[in-house]
């Protein structure tokens, strides 16, 4: 689909200017989003007990606890408990709800990946680095971010581990992974075999769309190939860290096919918009600005990317009004940069 310079000029503008209607999303710019009711993100919600917690129970000791929009997963055993993240502002809600299912002590604190916002209560498990009662474990990646960070809110694991770590606490067993770089230098695969329990934070939002940029992976290629790597287990609950109740494998293979439609969508957009026109206009009110031409240009590839993926998906994941355009970006930068799908700025004839 060849854009004529009019017709993209016009729609870019349009899109920009943030239409009163949801079929354009970029938020800040207007407060009426698509309502989430009705998508598929309803349906893994639970409810929250009045302190502002709510906790699911898989049997054989595991439970999640979330906030709401955070989630860590718990494991009692007759060692001691076995906690993998502490979001911040989960807080000290964690405390009380390990407190209120078991007297048994954290005796391990897991990392799933570096990043604050699931990581920043680590302290209130982990605080005597010295004669330490609960042994904290992270990937090397991440033990290398934390030593950076020298956040005391986030302490330096005790134990690393390079490709994998069988964590074998009295009578449970976690089995740590690490599939590569993707959403963070070192995000790991959290595997619970006795209960079928499958943890990858920052990977899978059950019912929505990823976080903005395809959840601001340092790596979109090994973001993506991850989906795959987490299907290749066997498991029956999957834990995002995010947005309330436990999922399944249906949330995994329903976001690998938005995200494999994205990319060609993406792909499609990237080889048939014509820069020329959008150049050409771009250079001429702008003189020797090769930069304003391309950032035009690049958006107006993500535009038709965004409008061919909202085609299928509005309304049906939540939030790709929201952080659908951001999605298709990355996607044309990482196409670009990562998988040589350069439209018009490949190798000339
Ligand atoms: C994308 O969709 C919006 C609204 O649905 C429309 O205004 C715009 O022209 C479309 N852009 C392209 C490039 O088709
Ligand atoms: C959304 O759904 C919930 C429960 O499914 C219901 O209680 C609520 O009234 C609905 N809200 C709107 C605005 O439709
Ligand atoms: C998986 O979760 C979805 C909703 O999140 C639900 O509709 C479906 O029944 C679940 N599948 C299984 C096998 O439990
Ligand atoms: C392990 O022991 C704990 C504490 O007694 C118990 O709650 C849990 O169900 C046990 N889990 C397994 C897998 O045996
Ligand atoms: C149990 O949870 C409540 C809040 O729901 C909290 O006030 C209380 O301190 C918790 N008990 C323990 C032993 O942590
Ligand atoms: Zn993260």
């Amino acid at each position: 689909m060849k854009s004529s310079l009019s017709s993209t000029v016009a729609g870019l503008l349009i899109f920009l200017a943030g239409a009163a209607t949801a079929c354009t999303g970029f938020a800040g710019q207007h407060d009426h989003f698509l309502p989430v009711n009705g998508t598929l993100a309803m349906e893994n919600q639970i409810p929250l007990n009045d302190a502002g917690y709510g906790v699911s129970h898989f049997g054989h000791g595991a439970y999640m606890v979330t906030d709401g929009a955070y989630q860590t997963l718990v494991l009692v055993s007759t060692a001691g408990v076995v906690v993998v993240d502490a979001p911040p502002t989960t807080g000290h809600k964690l405390q009380w709800a390990i407190g209120n299912l078991t007297s048994i002590p954290v005796r391990w604190f897991v990392y799933s990946h570096s990043h604050s916002d699931h990581a920043g209560g680590a302290y209130l498990f982990a605080d005597n680095q010295a004669h330490p009662k609960v042994k904290t474990i992270a990937h090397e990646n991440t033990a290398a971010q934390l030593v950076a960070a020298r956040d005391p809110h986030r302490p330096v694991p005790h134990i690393t581990f390079k490709d994998r770590y069988t964590l074998k606490a009295g009578n449970q067993t976690l089995d740590l992974f690490f599939p590569g770089i993707g959403h963070d230098l070192g995000n790991i695969i959290i595997y619970a075999p006795k209960q079928r329990i499958l943890m990858m934070v920052d990977q899978i939002y059950a019912g929505w769309v990823p976080f903005w940029n395809l959840a601001a992976s340092v790596y979109v290629p090994g973001w993506i190939d991850a989906h795959d790597r987490i299907l290749a287990y066997d498991f029956d609950v999957y834990l995002g860290g995010h947005m309330g109740g436990p999922a399944n494998r249906t949330a995994v293979t329903v976001q690998r096919e938005y995200v494999r439609d994205l990319y060609a969508n993406c792909a499609d957009a990237l080889n048939n918009v014509d820069i020329v026109p959008i150049g050409t206009e771009v250079l001429t009110n702008n003189p020797y600005n090769i930069w304003a031409q391309f950032a035009v240009y690049l958006d107006a590839v993500a535009e038709v990317c965004y409008n061919a993926t909202s085609a299928k998906w509005l309304g049906k994941l939540a939030a790709q009004d929201i952080f659908g355009f951001s999605h298709a970006r990355t996607m044309v930068s990482s196409l670009r940069l990562d998988y040589d799908v350069l439209g018009p700025n490949g190798v000339q004839p």
